[in-house]
């Protein structure tokens, strides 16, 4: 996706799409920034080549081979952790920042004897095909190490030592004394800047040498452009060169002393930055490791006191004071007499005065005369840095040296046939700060070089695999930078060599070397002249972009020589030392010193010998990448790693690689990446002629006439080729897909159906089963209460028809009965009537016959006194006497009359009140023990007379109607029954029934003891002992016995005994089976006392037979009734 922002270095960033809505896209970009991209936005988006997705080992097989593809294949490669990828024989480096798991032994063993691309990139693999390709092809290697700073040059450089010493391992003294070289180069050479905090300020070329076994023999270590400028200045939050630091640090306090030394900020030199101290770094303890190093590689003690005190020298001078003077009008200073100048001059071993005067003034010699003028403070201080900048540049040349004296061994004219060597240029990239100058301008032109070798290199590789692919590669073109390099130091009246001309002419100035630059230059397309006269700057297009240089102080940075008055001082010393430094100085005339080559002169001339050596060899490149600015681990800046990416040159690469056949496949690789296209083609493994297969799916798909060619093992494609085979590969294997989706979809759709068929015939089997199960159980309910409806209905039926014809036949039974007793009460109602109002007319009859022979009476007593008063009186008064006491008697016997109808009134009511109320008890709801009252009431009164003891009990009606007949009797005492309804009641009269059967003298009359002999006879003595008993029980019952004792106890709980129980227990069970066989066995008259004396029946044998049954009855209802109860 390209955001189309216009800024230098921002390229389209990989995005993934998440959502199309409404004809907008929105995307999720690799950073995880949302953007919707409307369609007329539409060519924001391109499709990502598949081999960006997740990203390749190797960035030559990228479709997408331009900036963004390449970035983001390093940006998701970094993600995992994945530091290295190739770019055909380039190694990209990204700094991890942080320490991977990558180097152990295990990997380097991993990594030893493989090709490249056999195991995933690394720096021990490219370490790896150095050693080996030199061992095999007896060839010399290099390995060019480029980035920026803090990019992890210095440390790849370290790594790959490491690997070869591992490699080539002997763990010879010559290997240790190698690999000991970089703490010292490091101390000296190394120091933190805001971009690294162990920033190497010079560029190194190590070539180490190895012996025809491949061991380590020896190396050789050339320095570029150190820069000296540190040791004066230093920016913000940066420092000096770490030696400075880990001396101070690290010494004793006595050594300390005797140079004079305290802490780093008293020095301006060390304190310039605010920054004494590194964070991860321990400055004591990298001293102690510096001096052993200093051991291994044979630096003697003498020369270490030496160093460190040429080193506390330039820290004194650093803190050396200046006062201004003016002396002739002349601009001058003076050094305040200081303790710093004092010791400072003593480790320099001068006198302080020339010292002084050395610094303060300039011996200039005009004709023959030396002529000694005063420096301006600001002279001065430039003379002071100078001398120090000069004191340590060659301090770090004579230590550089020192080490190559210690691990060079020249070779032997016999050995350097076989003696081998692998060189690490580990050099500073391309540079483009905000102010450029002389040493960027340096810098810069080393890379040129460096590039111009790159390009060439990789163009010869192509070269070289067209050639062995038999492949026509004429047409192919590629710019490199050799007009650029033509512009800086090649052609006559080159920028370097005006420079350097104008470096040695003595009116030469900066605005007249830019005079001179412009016009020779300005027609150059690859030089920018300033835009005015005033301005100081001028362009360079160098291959990685334009970078403008500042002419400011570019000659005597050039010039980099030191006053004479300097080396006469360092002439003057006796301090061997830095005599032995300044040597070649001191050696030279000051004329010849004129001469002596200026810096870029001298570094022109170094890096056309390491060119030279370089182009003897073979050659690989790592290109270390810093992924932020912060040294911070996995954060990524795009803009940043555009912009290394672009300076490494990389895109070189690419754009000779697209300038001939950008895309190509090993013939396996395009037979089983497009044998899809041509259907019937078999993989590549069953293939015979592989290269004819390409050729056919070649020219299937791109037609014969296209421009691709087919090599010996691969094929050769330009981009369009590549993408329509992809477009075409897509759009086949996208049919392959939808067909094998259609048939897994298929097939999986169809046993999904399956499963989900035979689940649900099972389910509706099992459901209609239950509901089956559940009809048929309703049903037979239903069947069943249909048939029991039925039935009953039936039953009912019948019931009803059977209860109907009951009903009819009682009815008509009852009718029958109804009208029989109806006829019979009629006729007796009729006779009672009969009886009644004959005998109310009898009594009537009676008593008006009985008033009628009253008045007659009285009539005739009126007439007798009447008679008698006639003799006493006059006839009338007699007559009105006796009519008057005949009137009292009529009114008397009126009154008699009337109170007799009162009594008659009275009793009648009475009669009427009784039997309403033996209607009422009629009705009563039966109680037992009134009726057992009711039954036995009579017992109780010995003088009530029979028949007269109340109402008698059920089952006793026939004597009720007795005792009615009784009634009637009385009735009948006034109003004699017809004769044939009277019967003869005599018979069943008790006295009469006692005097008949009772034995001995015993009467009907109940007696309160105990019986000595039972009322009737029996021949069984059982009878009479049970007769006796019954009798005991009787009196008990009465209350006239006490209750034996424990039915006394049964009866205390409440417990009500029915008295019949009490009888059979009384009895006992003998007694009761005998009273049933007494009963089974017919006509024997052994009836119990008891109901002899209940029954009052005669001695008739059917009669007692028929009364034992109803006290058997009796004792059953009794039974139930207390039940019941
Ligand atoms: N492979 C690595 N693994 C872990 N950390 C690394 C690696 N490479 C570099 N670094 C880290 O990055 C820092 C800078 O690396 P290095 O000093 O090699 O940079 P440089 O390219 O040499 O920079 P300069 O040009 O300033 O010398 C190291 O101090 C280290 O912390
Ligand atoms: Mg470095």
């Amino acid at each position: 996706m390209d955001l189309k922002t216009g800024r230098e270095f921002d390229v389209p960033i990989g995005a993934v799409v998440k959502l199309c809505d409404s004809g907008q896209i929105q995307v999720v970009d690799d950073e995880g920034n949302e953007h919707w991209i409307s369609p007329q936005n539409a060519s924001h988006i391109k499709p990502m080549h598949p081999t960006s997705i997740h990203g390749v080992e190797d960035m030559i097989r990228l479709g997408d081979l331009n900036e963004a593809g390449i970035l983001r294949n390093l940006l998701i490669r970094y993600r995992e952790h994945l530091i290295y990828t190739y770019t055909g024989s380039i190694l990209v480096a990204v700094n991890p920042y942080q320490l991977l798991p990558i180097y152990s032994p295990e990997q380097i063993r991993l990594y030893t004897n493989k090709k490249i691309g056999e195991m995933p990139p690394h720096i021990f693999a490219i370490a790896d095909n150095c050693y080996f390709n030199m061992q095999r092809n007896n060839k010399d290697q290099c390995c060019i190490i480029s980035g920026e700073s803090g990019a992890g040059k210095t440390e790849s450089t370290k790594l790959i030592l490491q690997f070869l010493a591992a490699i080539s391992g002997q763990h010879s003294w010559i290997e240790q004394q190698v690999l000991e070289a970089n703490p010292i180069l490091e101390a000296f050479g190394n120091a933190k800047t805001i971009r690294n905090d162990n920033s190497s300020r010079f560029g190194k070329y190590i070539d180490i040498h190895f012996n025809k076994r491949g061991a380590i023999e020896g190396a050789k270590i050339e320095q570029y452009l150190l820069e000296k400028s540190r040791v004066c200045r230093q920016a913000q939050d940066e420092r000096n060169y770490h030696v400075f630091y880990c001396m101070l640090r690290g010494m004793t306090l006595e050594q300390k002393k005797k140079l004079g030394l305290g802490k780093a900020t008293d020095y301006n030199y060390l304190a310039m930055g605010n920054c004494t101290t590194c964070d991860g770094r321990d400055d004591s303890k990298e001293y102690a490791n510096i001096r052993s190093a200093m051991k291994v590689l044979m630096f003697t003690d003498t020369e270490n006191w030496e160093i460190s005190k040429l080193l506390a020298a330039i820290l004194h001078m650093g803190n050396l004071q200046y006062e201004a003077r003016t002396y002739d009008n002349l601009d001058a200073c003076e050094v305040v007499q200081s303790a710093s100048l004092i010791t400072a001059a003593s480790l320099l071993e001068v006198e302080p005065q020339d010292v002084m005067n050395c610094l303060t003034s300039r011996t200039i010699i005009t004709r023959g005369e030396t002529v000694s003028t005063p420096l301006s403070m600001e002279q001065a201080l430039d003379v002071r840095d100078a001398f120090v900048k000069g004191i340590y540049g060659r301090l770090f040349v004579w230590i550089v040296e020192k080490i190559n004296a210690a691990i060079y061994r020249p070779p032997s004219q016999e050995l350097k046939s076989i003696r081998r060597s692998i060189g690490l240029l580990d050099i500073f990239g391309f540079e483009n700060f905000t102010v450029n100058s002389f040493e960027q301008l340096c810098i810069n032109f080393a890379n040129e070089n460096l590039q111009q070798f790159f390009v060439r290199h990789v163009f010869k590789l192509e070269q070289e695999e067209y050639n062995l692919e038999n492949i026509n590669w004429q047409h192919i073109e590629f710019t490199d930078n050799q007009d650029a390099l033509d512009m800086i130091a090649i052609k006559p009246m080159n920028i370097i060599s005006l420079i350097d001309e104008e470096s040695k002419f003595p009116k030469g100035t900066d605005a007249t070397m830019l005079h001179k630059l412009n016009s020779q230059h300005k027609l150059n397309t690859n030089y920018i002249p300033p835009k005015n006269n005033y301005e100081t700057q001028f362009g360079i297009n160098h291959f990685a972009g334009i970078v403008y240089y500042e002419t400011k102080g570019f000659l005597e940075k050039n010039r980099d020589t030191l006053h004479g008055d300097i080396i006469q001082l360092v002439h003057s010393s006796k301090n061997k030392f830095i005599k032995q430094i300044f040597q070649a100085d001191v050696a030279m005339g000051a004329e010849t010193r004129k001469r002596s080559p200026t810096l870029s002169s001298q570094f022109k001339r170094s890096l056309e010998l390491l060119m030279r050596t370089l182009s003897v060899c073979q050659p690989f490149f790592v290109r270390c990448i810093k992924p932020n600015e912060y040294k911070k681990p996995m954060l990524f800046d795009r803009e940043l790693c555009v912009r290394q990416l672009r300076y490494s040159g990389m895109m070189e690469t690419i754009r000779i690689r697209r300038a001939g056949y950008p895309i190509r496949y090993t013939f396996v690789e395009f037979v089983d990446r497009y044998r899809v296209l041509m259907p019937g083609v078999k993989p590549a493994y069953k293939q015979g002629d592989l290269r004819g297969t390409c050729q056919r799916i070649a020219e299937a798909v791109l037609g014969k006439d296209d421009d691709w060619q087919i090599g010996k093992t691969k094929i050769f494609l330009k981009d369009h080729h590549d993408m329509l085979l992809e477009i075409e590969r897509d759009k086949a294997i996208t049919d392959k897909v939808i067909l094998i989706q259609k048939v897994v979809r298929g097939f999986k759709d169809r046993s999904n159906f399956l499963k989900v068929r035979n689940s649900v015939l099972m389910i509706q089997r099992y459901w209609r089963g239950h509901n089956c199960r559940k009809n048929y159980g309703a049903m037979r309910i239903g069947f069943l209460r249909l048939q029991a409806l039925y039935r009953s209905r039936k039953l009912h039926k019948q019931y009803h028809m059977a209860r109907r014809r009951i009903i009819e036949f009682q009815a008509r039974c009852r009718g029958y009965l109804v009208r029989r007793a109806f006829r019979h009460r009629l006729w007796a109602v009729l006779t009672v009537q009969a009886y009644a109002r004959g005998m109310i007319a009898r009594r009537l009859y009676k008593r008006l016959r009985g008033e009628y022979h009253r008045r007659l009476e009285a009539e005739k007593l009126r007439l007798a006194e009447e008679e008698r008063l006639r003799k006493e009186m006059s006839a009338k008064k007699a007559k009105e006497e006796a009519e008057k006491k005949h009137q009292v008697r009529l009114a008397q016997l009126a009154r008699e009359d009337a109170e007799r109808e009162v009594k008659e009134k009275e009793e009648a009511r009475r009669k009427k009140e009784l039997l309403e109320k033996m209607e009422k008890a009629r009705n009563e709801p039966v109680n037992d023990s009134e009726m057992v009252d009711k039954m036995f009431g009579f017992l109780g009164t010995t003088s009530s007379l029979p028949g007269q003891e109340g109402q008698a009990p059920n089952g006793f009606e026939d004597l009720e109607q007795a005792q009615k007949e009784l009634e009637e009797e009385d009735l009948d005492a006034a109003l004699p029954l017809p004769e044939e309804e009277e019967e003869d009641l005599s018979e069943y009269k008790f006295a009469k029934f006692a005097a008949t059967y009772f034995q001995g003298t015993t009467t009907h009359t109940y007696i309160r003891r105990p019986l000595k002999q039972p009322l009737l006879y029996h021949e069984d003595e059982g009878d009479q002992l049970a007769a006796l008993a019954v009798w005991i029980t009787i009196l008990r019952f009465m209350g006239d016995l006490p209750e034996p004792k424990y039915h006394t106890a049964m009866s205390d709980g409440g417990e009500k005994i029915p008295v019949m129980t009490k009888i059979y227990e009384t009895l006992g069970k003998k007694t009761y089976k005998k009273e049933l066989q007494a009963l089974q066995g017919e006509g024997e008259v052994t009836a119990a006392a008891v109901k002899e004396t209940l029954t009052h029946i005669d001695g008739h044998k059917k009669n007692s037979v028929r009364h034992k049954l109803v006290s058997l009855t009796l004792k059953k209802k009794s039974k139930l009734t207390e039940e019941t109860t």
